[in-house]
Order: C-alpha cells, then sequence, then structure tokens
C-alpha cells in the first residue's frame, strides 16, 4: 500500500525544496512529491495517510560519528538500544565507530554489527572499520578485508594515530579503495592526562587543560597528509578557531578535506564545566566562547560539512566519580533535533543549510544513499513538529546512556515519526 505524507512543509535542499508538499511513498522508496497546486496533488484512496499538518519533514537525518558499543560494552549500548535512540532521535542513519571490544578491525566484527543492526530493523548501521590493529596506531588493518565487509571509512577514533608514517599509508590505502579517513585529531603529548579545554576556568578549578593546539597539530597534520597522498580526510568533532582556521585555508587550497562539529560543541563552552557534573566531560573538551562563534561562523561558511552527535553513551559507574576519573563522552542521539533547531531559531543557519549538515552532506561524504527525497530514493525520511517544546529527561531516552548534559533543558523541535525504507520505525507519544 501506498503512503501519502500531506500537509506538511517539506525542506529537501537536494532539490532546492521548501514548501508545502505533498509526499508519496511505494514499496519504500519516494515515489513523488508533489508541490501544493500540483494537479497530482490530493491523497487518494488506497493509501495510508500520515496528517503531517503544520510538521515539518526532511530527508531522514544522517548521523556519521554514533558510538554503538557492541560487542563488548553492552552495559553503555547495544546495537538494538542505539538503533532505538537514533529512531526517537530522528535518524534514519548511523556510521558506527570501531572502538568496540573486540575493535572493528576485522571482516568478522563487521558481519557482526550489520548482522545485529539487520535484527534491530530500525536505523540503517554503517559500520566504520579501525584504521590500525586493535586501535593501537601500530600496524595497519586489513583495509581491503574491511571494505568487502561493508564498511563506508576508516577511523581510530577515540585515540589518535600518533605515528605520521602510519597515517600516511592509511590514507594510501584507503584512496586506493575510495574510502575517507575520519580523524581523531589529538596530539598526545599536549592533551596528556587533562579533563577539560585549557584556560582560565581550567585554572580556576584547578583541572588539567587539554590546550586547543593539541588539536590543531594534528589537523595541520592531517590535512598536510591528505593533501600529499590526495586522500579525503574527515575531520572529526572540530572544537577550535584554530581548526577552523586550518580547514578554511585547506579548503581553499583544494585539499579533500572535509569536517564535522557536534551539538554539545556548538551550545556549550567550558564554563559548563563549573558545574562539576562529569556528564560535561568530553572529548575533545567544550572550548571558549571565542571557538564556539568560530565553529558557527564555519558552518554557515562551508567550512564544516557535518553536524554529527559523537554519541558516546557511557554507564553510571563511567561517570559517577571524580571529575578527572571519569569518562570523556555525551549521549547525543536524542538532542541533536532540538539543540540544533536552536541553531535555526537565532538565525545561525537557515533550515535549509541544516538540513546539509545533518542529512545531505554527511550521506555524501559517506558515499550512502540518503539525505534526499528525490523519487526512486528510499523512503527515509524525518517528520518534526518545530513548535513544540520539550524537557531533556535522560531517563526517557531509549539509549542506554543517560549521560548529557542538557537534562531538564528545554529544547524546541520535537522528532513525532521517522521512516525507515518507508516503515514507519518511531512515532512519538502524543
Ligand atoms: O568524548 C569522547 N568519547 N570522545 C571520543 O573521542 C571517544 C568517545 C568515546 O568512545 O567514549
Ligand atoms: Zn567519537
Amino acid at each position: 500500500m501506498r503512503i501519502c505524507i500531506r500537509g506538511g512543509r517539506v525542506v529537501d535542499p537536494s532539490q532546492g525544496l521548501d514548501g508545502p508538499a505533498e509526499i508519496w511513498i511505494k514499496g519504500g522508496q519516494i515515489e513523488a512529491i508533489c508541490r501544493a497546486g500540483a494537479p497530482v496533488g490530493g491523497c487518494q484512496r488506497d493509501a495510508q495517510i500520515i496528517e503531517a499538518k503544520d510538521f515539518l519533514i526532511v530527508p531522514g537525518l544522517v548521523d556519521m560519528h554514533v558510538h554503538l558499543r557492541d560487542p563488548g560494552y553492552e552495559y553503555k549500548e547495544t546495537i538494538l538500544t542505539g538503533a532505538e535512540a537514533a529512531v526517537a532521535g530522528g535518524v534514519t542513519s548511523v556510521a558506527c565507530m570501531p572502538n568496540t571490544d573486540p575493535p572493528m578491525d576485522h571482516g568478522a566484527v563487521v558481519e557482526y554489527v550489520l548482522r545485529k543492526a539487520k535484527e534491530a530493523a530500525l536505523a540503517k548501521v554503517y559500520p566504520i572499520g579501525a584504521i590500525s590493529r586493535g586501535l593501537k596506531g601500530e600496524a595497519l588493518s586489513e583495509i581491503g578485508e574491511l571494505k568487502a565487509s561493508g564498511v563506508v571509512a576508516i577511523s581510530d577514533d577515540g585515540r589518535p594515530v600518533t605515528n605520521a608514517l602510519v597515517m600516511r599509508r592509511a590514507m594510501e590505502y584507503a584512496k586506493g579503495f575510495g574510502l575517507p579517513v575520519i580523524s581523531h585529531c589529538e596530539e598526545p603529548t599536549l592533551s596528556a592526562r587533562g579533563s577539560m579545554n585549557e584556560g582560565e576556568v581550567s585554572l580556576e578549578l584547578g583541572l588539567r587543560g587539554i590546550p586547543s593546539v593539541a588539536e590543531e597539530a594534528m589537523v595541520a597534520r592531517d590535512i598536510l597528509l591528505a593533501e600529499w597522498t590526495g586522500c579525503h580526510v574527515h575531520i572529526a568533532h572540530v572544537s577550535t578557531a584554530g581548526s577552523v582556521r586550518l580547514i578554511r585555508d585547506a579548503k581553499r587550497r583544494g585539499v579533500k578535506v572535509t569536517a564535522e562539529v557536534t551539538p554539545h560543541h556548538l551550545v556549550l563552552t567550558h564554563d559548563a564545566v563549573r558545574s562539576w557534573d562529569t556528564d560535561t566531560k568530553v572529548n575533545p573538551p567544550l572550548r571558549s566562547r571565542e571557538d564556539v562563534e568560530a565553529l558557527q561562523e564555519a558552518l554557515r561558511d562551508g567550512t564544516i560539512d557535518v553536524i554529527a552527535t559523537d554519541h558516546a553513551p557511557h554507564a553510571r559507574v563511567d561517570k559517577e566519580v571524580e571529575y578527572e576519573l571519569a569518562a570523556f563522552g555525551i549521549s547525543g542521539l536524542e538532542t541533536l533535533v532540538g539543540l540544533t533547531l536552536m541553531l535555526v531559531e537565532r538565525g545561525v543557519l537557515d533550515l535549509s543549510q541544516w538540513v546539509t549538515k545533518v542529512s545531505l552532506n554527511p550521506a555524501r561524504i559517506l558515499g550512502i544513499k540518503g539525505g534526499t527525497l528525490t523519487p526512486g530514493s528510499p523512503a527515509d525520511l524525518t517528520i518534526i513538529d518545530t513548535n513544540t517544546s520539550w524537557k531533556v529527561d535522560p531517563a526517557n531516552f531509549r539509549s542506554k546512556g543517560k549521560n548529557t548534559p542538557f537534562k531538564g533543558w528545554i529544547l524546541k523541535g520535537r522528532v513525532v515519526y521517522t521512516l525507515v525504507d518507508g516503515r514507519v520505525v518511531y512515532k512519538a507519544g502524543i
């Protein structure tokens, strides 16, 4: 049976669409989009109708930086709970990082993740393979085998690849296999044992700081290696004004570099750490007001291509300890829409740019389907009530990770439906 979604405002920058339209779905794919007033408009009989009056309809969100923790850390998250959190957050596709146990450094683990994702049958899951065996930064993993088993990129995210020759070789192989290298940029001799941004707040709180240059030194190195090898490098979780300058300059020179920023780095500064809430502890750390402003400007001018959550669920035992001992990470899937629509409300981005950053660009960077509602593409879409506010209560998260510094925040913009391949995989309780 067909599905007809009617009454909503459809924003799809891939086809320059922003306005009232009806969406027709058949066989899991977008069959047609009928703009208001077009002769084919008017939902017919024999269709399941989804009323979307006053709602926003966008291509399903693609979150290219997610930690699903499975296998190995199922007490933090499983592929099922992570996929449930994704669709509750309006995310129809996730790319998951390889820092599992065992890590995704060989085909069998990738196949396991894909099998579990298929069983969950919620969000689409695209594994990211490890750059190095055991994520040790020494020997390369079998990149060809990883590619054959279905990875869409390689990364040692969570850890930097400190050996420049290993990174060079990784880029050379990745280029040959047509995979982007996603770089966690951190120079560990500079960031060593820090737990927050180095600056006036770390000084005041007496916490060891992680300086901006710890990130920027590696961004510079990886841009140079990308230029040298011709490989596409994607810079994960950019957090500093200096990184933005380096990426902007590299793009001008034609280096194949793309970049992402997280919602938390766009809306919080290191001042949040004054609360001593360990849920503000994240790597890279929350930075200064000037950094946040530079990140917002970089999104606007296209220097930063993507908003990705770096969804990093942790258990209470990992966080209910002294600040210095707490695990790094924020559970981000279920606050992505609310936090980033705040940027639209504040005029940092318009809706079409927002869709580009949360759906179209990440799909393009990974070379996966999605990010568009053009006829023939999978009917992955997210329907959002942009007028309703809600209070963040981690107890209501589908994710096992309740670690959010946004608890108690009032966010405007609530996911009401998520469809994957034309199937309603999430519907908000009304
Ligand atoms: O905060 C973080 N958490 N940053 C990372 O790079 C890794 C991640 C994790 O795996 O928990
Ligand atoms: Zn990460």
